[in-house]
């Protein structure tokens, strides 16, 4: 058995690939670290809480991480404040958990001499124009935008700082925008699904031009595993399935598959700094590690992801009116 060490494992993607781990990978004994903030969710490990150890705690406490790293093989890092517009109201959560939690990480592996996958964003690389044939490889400079993303682009450099100056094995990927089940109601997607659920009018920012470039999140964890089996030591993989749509036509296909007028929904208060486009080149990840993604048809995933939604109201609804009071204050 190896011993896999999932930090953030009650959020979106962690709890995603706890799931698909246990499901495709039963070689792996896992251990989930979160400090269930208001993005983890013990909930959505209600079904496999007998099967993992859980422990409850922050990445940010340098002897918690010591003692939990030196008793595991590999180390999946997940655990982050990932929300931008929150990182435009208070910075100071994500300095702490993305820089000084990936530090406290990042010692303990040198330390001990282990493995670590850091998990991070596209959004390090800043953002593109809409009729720029280009698209973010791995050697796209850093340019990030909001406290969020730059916190990110931060911890990136800290483990490659690592692996430069101390030689720890490590790996880096940077995903595109995740969708699924089990992402918090606070993000665009899952946002839209319930406030129709909850007769809410949808709020698309702005003119709702912004480009995400959209992958399911099994697909996102199936990259991440292909990277743990065959990625090279000290390398940067960027994961994307080529799913670039602007917002509008997201929001519009919800509505439409939801069985609404496609114009029901309010322009709202624009992000500020918001980014216009990412889009992923995969290639490295594609040709090198031979990862293809499963999940290609975004209608169907967005049905199947509306679908969770009105099945697990549970999940969520409890949350539903103080993430929308928040929203509210700024006139989104
Ligand atoms: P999320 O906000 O849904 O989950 C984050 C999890 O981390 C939560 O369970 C939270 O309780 C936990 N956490 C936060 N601070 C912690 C701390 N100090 N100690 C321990 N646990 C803590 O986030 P997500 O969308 O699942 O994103 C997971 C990772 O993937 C992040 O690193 C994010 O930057 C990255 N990422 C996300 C996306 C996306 O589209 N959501 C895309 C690319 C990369
Ligand atoms: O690109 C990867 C990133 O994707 C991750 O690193 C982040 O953790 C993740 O949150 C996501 O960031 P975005 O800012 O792109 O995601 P969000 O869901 O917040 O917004 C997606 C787009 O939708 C963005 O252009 C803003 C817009 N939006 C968002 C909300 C919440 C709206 O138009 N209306 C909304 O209500």
């Amino acid at each position: 058995m190896t011993k896999l060490l999932v930090t953030g494992g009650a959020g979106f993607i962690g709890a995603n690939f706890v799931h698909y781990t246990l499901q495709n990978r039963p070689e792996y004994e896992v251990t989930v670290i979160d400090k269930l903030t208001y993005a983890g969710n013990l909930d959505s490990l209600n079904s496999v809480l007998d099967r993992i150890n859980f422990v409850t705690g922050d990445i940010c406490d340098r002897e918690l991480m010591d003692k939990l790293v030196s008793e595991t093989d590999i180390v999946v890092h997940f655990a982050a404040e990932s929300h931008n517009d929150n990182s435009l109201r208070d910075p100071w959560p994500f300095l702490q958990t993305n820089l000084i939690g990936t530090a406290a990480i990042l010692e303990a592996i040198r330390k001990h001499g282990k493995r670590l996958h850091h998990i991070s964003t596209d959004e390090v690389y800043g953002d593109l124009e809409l009729d720029d044939p280009a698209k973010f490889t791995p050697d796209t400079p850093y340019n990030a935008s909001s406290p969020y993303s730059s916190t990110k682009a931060g911890s990136d450099l800290l483990v490659k700082a690592w692996v430069r100056s101390f030689g720890i094995h490590a790996t880096i990927s940077n995903c595109s925008n995740n969708y699924g089940s089990y992402q918090h109601i606070e993000k665009f997607i899952p946002r839209q699904i319930t406030n129709i659920l909850s007769d809410i009018s949808p709020k698309l920012y702005g003119a709702g031009e912004n480009v995400r470039d959209w992958i399911h999140v099994d697909d996102h964890n199936s990259a991440v595993h292909a990277i743990i089996d065959k990625g090279r030591s000290g390398e940067v993989y960027l994961i994307g399935a080529d799913g670039e749509e602007n917002n509008k036509y997201v929001l519009e296909t919800i509505l439409e598959l939801m069985g609404k007028e496609k114009d029901a929904y309010e322009h709202v208060n624009d992000r500020p700094g918001h980014d216009m486009r990412y889009a992923i080149d995969a290639t490295k990840l594609r040709e090198e590690l031979g990862w293809t993604p499963k999940y290609t048809n975004l209608r169907e995933g967005l049905q199947a992801t509306i679908d969770w939604y009105r099945q697990n109201d549970e999940w969520w609804k409890n949350e539903k009116a103080k993430v929308e009071a928040k929203y509210a204050e700024q006139g989104q």
